[in-house]
């Protein structure tokens, strides 16, 4: 016979009570959220065109180029002498527009699905964050020329970078081609601290 009274159940300590961990789950979230708002005010100054690293539109009448920065161990943009995409020199109203052209055309034609650019997009095509600077436009002068005629017949003007990837002809109007190009053009100059990794710019005519 065991007549001896049962000990009473040990109180639950109070990190494993389900009281104490809806708290903390209440105040994680309502402190992560305070430091979301925090983070997000502190990014837009540095993410808005116009900023240190992302260059207003106007950029794109400028020639952009590449140094190593010994400091920074990475290539860094220059924003060089006057180069006018296609010739012109846009006002900043006007270049915004094109830019801004080139994005929603990027946009609406879903480049994204296979490309990536700003580290978002997929992997199925080259990144086109500096495509703007990439060698196989053969050089300088020609590039503005060749990446039209690329992206308006993609088909017939295919390099395949030794693949068999091809992109297909999406139908762009000539001024859809230039917007995207100068949208490009504005992204190349973006200092995205060295990113794409090791990316080689097209063969540079100096510093000017
Ligand atoms: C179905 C997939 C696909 C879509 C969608 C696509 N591309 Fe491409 N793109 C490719 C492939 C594959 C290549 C590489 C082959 C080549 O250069 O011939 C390429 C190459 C390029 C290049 C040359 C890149 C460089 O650095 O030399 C540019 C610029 C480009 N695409 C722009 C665009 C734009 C702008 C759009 C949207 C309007 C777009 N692409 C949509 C597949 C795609």
């Amino acid at each position: 016979m065991n007549d001896t009274p049962s000990e009473p159940p040990p109180a639950t300590p109070w990190w494993a009570s389900e009281d104490a961990w809806r708290k903390i789950a209440i105040w994680v979230t309502a402190v992560m959220f305070v430091v979301l708002i925090g983070l997000t005010f502190d990014s837009i100054p540095k993410i808005t065109a116009g900023s240190a690293r992302v260059p207003a539109y106007e950029v794109i009448n400028q020639r952009i180029y590449y140094r190593f920065s010994q400091e920074r161990k990475l290539p860094v943009p220059v924003i060089g002498d006057a180069a006018p995409l296609f010739g012109t020199a846009l006002s900043a109203a006007d270049a915004q527009a094109l830019v801004s052209h080139g994005k929603l055309t990027f946009q609406a034609k879903n480049c994204m699905n296979c490309h990536t650019i700003l580290g978002n997009g997929a992997y199925f095509a080259p990144d086109l964050t500096k495509s703007w600077l990439d060698p196989a436009w053969a050089g300088e002068s020609a590039r503005e020329g060749l990446m039209e005629r690329f992206l308006l017949d993609p088909t017939t003007n295919a390099r395949g970078y030794g693949t068999t990837r091809r992109m297909p002809n999406l139908g762009l109007t000539i001024d859809e081609a230039r917007a995207v190009i100068a949208f490009l053009k504005w992204t190349s100059a973006i200092d995205t601290n060295g990113f794409p990794r090791n990316f080689t710019p097209i063969v540079q005519e100096g510093d000017r």
